[in-house]
């Protein structure tokens, strides 16, 4: 599978060049190597990208935005001038800072993508959760500096690598707009000298050469027409020209040289991911009771579940297993609602039941204080879909009159005998929680998510009880 070599330009600080040389970048690469693919998107909401490189009206099916919604990339690009294309610009990224949370998100789409080539990768001066996007996603990271305190800006860039994990072999500094006319008197004879060491000193690497500052340069976003003119085009004959043309060599070079990419690793890392996963669920899966905890009748057939109602699990996960929707709702109506006679599966209230069970846990434990063999007594809780306490009611286990639960008399019987009686035959300290599952894939409770959340609503019930 194809793999695009990703390119992030990231800095803290605004006005050091970061846009400049993103777009630039992307030109001098398409003039050294027409015939790699260039991919140019911003997360700067100024849109130079788009002033830059449109060449009539917008062509793609929607923009940077889009990386997010699971949108395929490649139809989000748009053929742009000299040769580059690009993802249009959004104005709407402030609505998605706020839903957006995880920094891996961008390299999942761009995993996705057929994209090839070159990617660059525009941030704003801000280490938000788009720029975390870029950087998590980035073969290799330019951080412009102008001066001493951008450099000290560069801390959180490498915060953000170490603290996900990531290896910092991808970051490099640029010195940027380097005033070329100061000289200093000592061992740093310009300020070039002097930010190279200032990195150095931090530990910071550094791309060879720098970007100096050239009023001509500058000039070309300055202009009546309001076009922005790239340096290749329109400085030819300034240094920067000569030093845009060696920095798009090393990155070309870079790309070359890099044999596992970014992208390749996370495509290895979310194949590695989804195993542990499936394994994680095979064990779950073969945890299982085999038949419903209730009647006992086979519910569980290799990875064929059903036909269950509910899902159950003892707090001290001895016992996980399904329970058959009648089993449990008749044993609910008959103990803890005060049936007195027997509810028939047509009897709308058994529809209202099941409707609101779908939105409820339900928890039996002994009930406190009735550790005593003769007192034992059977606590039945109801928790909303949060884990809050909806209701409880505490019935009297009759059958214990004779010393033992007689199997004859009671229906609870088999259901707690195997899920939460002790070796005496009483009921022990754990408790047991169940869950409405989905009449048609009652497994999925327990995929991950599903039963991440169980597990987190089998804790915070647990600590309400008394
Ligand atoms: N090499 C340069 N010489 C002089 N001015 C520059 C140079 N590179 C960028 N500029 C100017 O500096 C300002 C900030 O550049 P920009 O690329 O927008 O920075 P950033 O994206 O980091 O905010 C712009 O006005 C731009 O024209
Ligand atoms: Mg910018």
């Amino acid at each position: 599978m194809s793999a695009p070599y990703i390119v992030t330009i990231s800095s803290e600080k605004g006005g050091v060049g970061k846009t400049t040389l993103a777009t630039n970048l992307a030109i001098y690469l398409k003039a050294l190597h027409e015939d790699l693919p260039i991919t140019l998107l911003s997360f700067d909401n100024h849109f130079s990208v788009d002033q830059m490189f449109r060449i009539n009206r917008p062509s793609a099916q929607g923009d940077v935005s889009n990386l997010f919604d699971g949108s395929n990339p490649d139809n989000l690009i748009e053929i742009g001038e000299y040769g580059v294309q690009f993802i249009p610009s959004s104005n709407q990224l402030h609505t998605l800072r706020r839903e957006l949370d995880d920094p891996a998100a961008l390299t999942r789409a761009l995993a996705k993508s057929g994209l090839d080539g070159i990617v660059i990768i525009d941030t704003r001066p801000d280490l938000d959760i788009f720029t975390q996007n870029a950087l998590y996603a980035a073969d290799r990271v330019i951080v412009p500096v102008k001066d001493a305190p951008s450099m000290d800006n560069c801390r959180r860039i490498y915060d953000f690598f170490d603290s996900h994990g990531l290896s910092r072999r991808p970051l490099r500094i640029l010195p940027c707009l380097v005033d070329g006319r100061i000289h200093y008197d000592g061992p740093f004879r310009d300020p070039y000298q002097l930010l190279k060491a200032y990195a150095i000193n931090r530990g910071y690497r550094c791309m060879e050469g720098y970007i100096a500052k050239s009023p001509k340069v500058e000039s070309l976003n300055t202009n009546p027409e309001g076009k922005i003119y790239p340096v290749l085009t329109h400085g030819r004959q300034t240094a920067v020209h000569v030093q845009m043309t060696h920095i798009a060599r090393q990155i070309y070079l870079g790309s070359l040289d890099t044999e596992v990419r970014r992208m390749n690793e996370y495509r290895v890392d979310m194949a590695q991911a989804r195993k542990e996963h499936q394994s994680a669920y095979e064990t779950r899966l073969s945890d299982l009771e085999i038949g419903c905890l209730v009647c006992g009748k086979t519910l569980v057939n290799k990875d064929q579940i059903g036909p269950a109602g509910y899902f159950a699990q003892s707090s001290d996960q001895r016992i996980s297993g399904f329970i058959e929707e009648e089993c449990f709702t008749s044993l609910v109506f008959r103990y803890f609602y005060g049936a007195k006679r027997t509810i028939e599966t047509h009897d709308p209230i058994w529809d209202l039941f099941r409707e609101s069970a779908q939105r409820s846990y339900f928890l039996l434990q002994r009930a406190p204080h009735t550790r005593n063999f003769y007192q034992q007594k059977l606590s039945f809780y109801r928790f909303d879909d949060d884990g809050l306490e909806v209701s409880h009611k505490t019935i009297e286990l009759q059958e214990f009159e004779k010393r033992l639960l007689s199997k004859e008399r009671s229906e609870l019987y088999p259901l707690l005998e195997r899920t939460l009686f002790d070796d005496q035959g009483r009921l022990g300290d754990a408790f047991l929680l169940l869950r409405k599952v989905s009449s048609d894939l009652p497994e999925e409770i327990l995929y991950d998510q599903n039963f991440a959340t169980f597990a987190r609503i089998m804790t915070k019930v647990s600590t309400q009880l008394p």
